[in-house]
């Protein structure tokens, strides 16, 4: 049985609810407390066993290339000042035996699209997908490494899915499926973006995917589905007819980091948690009187 080495990252979107933020910066650049959303995912996949990290990159990238390289004059530096600690911080932001690959999606056709331009790098192998903007906090074990250990259990495609409210389903690729083990669900079908009356369930798919390559070939011949675009749930969809998909409800905290409301959530709470800052930030919120709190609004509206 082939193990999970690949994790695809497609980073190619525009980000456009985050303007202007996202203008000369890609979104996955955004930092939570102190590190950019693409290097938690990077993190996640490497504790799970993934050596190749690939990205599908468009415009505006070069900042997601720049991070996970050397950057040698920002390390002469540190060294210069006996800065230890930051040397260290810059130098271990991926182990040394982790290679990064980059290809650029020259059309933003769509999620589908962009996972089959990392055909030519994974091969004929099963591969993960990471969505950078869905930040999944853990307890026990990251979110990739419990579904590749139903994926070394079981052979096939996993999905990982999370319950969202009935009306929040338009904004997902939503399951049908069957409960069969602890957290592991069968899938019999599986739609994109569904309105919330045709939905199969409230069984959402959030930003992890562990996949068999017949999935490319799929993808080849995906047509467009919603939003115009080759959507990476219809090849799924039609994965069903030849192999068993399984969905997978992990332990863990998404936030949402696609939009501004889940982004804040996931900022207060790592924040909460980090070890530099969380104790004296917990110490900081507890004297905000929240209700009456509006001295900023001023500044966070345009104004002019
Ligand atoms: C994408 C997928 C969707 C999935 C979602 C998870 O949608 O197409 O199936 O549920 O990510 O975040 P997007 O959020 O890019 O519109």
């Amino acid at each position: 049985m082939k193990q999970i080495k690949k994790a695809v990252f497609p980073v190619a979107g525009m980000g456009t609810r985050f303007l202007p933020a996202t203008k000369a910066n890609p979104k996955e650049m955004l930092p939570v407390v102190d590190k950019p959303l693409i290097q938690y995912a990077a993190e996640e996949a490497v504790a799970a066993g993934i050596e190749t990290l690939i990205f599908v990159t468009g415009r505006n990238k070069r900042s997601i290339e720049d991070h996970f390289d050397t950057a040698y004059e920002l390390e002469r530096e540190l060294e210069e000042r006996n800065k230890d600690k930051m040397l260290k911080i810059v130098r271990e932001i991926l182990p040394p035996s982790v290679d990064c690959v980059f290809i650029r999606q020259s059309e933003a056709l769509g999620l589908g699209h962009a996972v089959l331009c990392a055909k030519p790098v994974v091969g004929d192998e099963p591969f993960a997908v990471i969505l950078a903007d869905d930040l999944i906090g853990f307890a026990n074990k990251p979110v990739l490494s419990q579904m590749v250990d139903v994926y070394n259990y079981q052979h096939c495609s996993v999905l990982g899915v999370e319950e969202v409210p009935m009306e929040d389903v338009q904004s997902y690729g939503v399951v049908d499926a069957k409960l069969s083990a602890d957290r592991v669900y069968e899938v019999n079908g599986i739609v994109e973006k569904p309105p919330q009356a045709e939905a199969p369930s409230n069984l959402a798919v959030v930003g992890r995917y562990i996949l068999t390559p017949k999935l490319f070939d799929l993808l080849e011949t995906q047509e467009r589905g919603a939003g115009n675009e080759i959507q990476l749930t219809d090849a799924i969809a039609r994965l069903l007819d030849e192999q068993r998909v399984l969905a997978y409800n992990f332990e863990g905290k998404r936030f949402d980091c696609g939009n501004k409301l889940g982004y804040l959530q996931a900022q207060v709470e790592f924040a909460l948690a980090h070890d530099e800052v969380g104790a004296e930030f917990r110490e900081y919120l507890s004297t905000l009187d929240i209700q009456s709190f509006d001295m900023m609004s001023a500044q966070a509206a345009n104004s002019w």
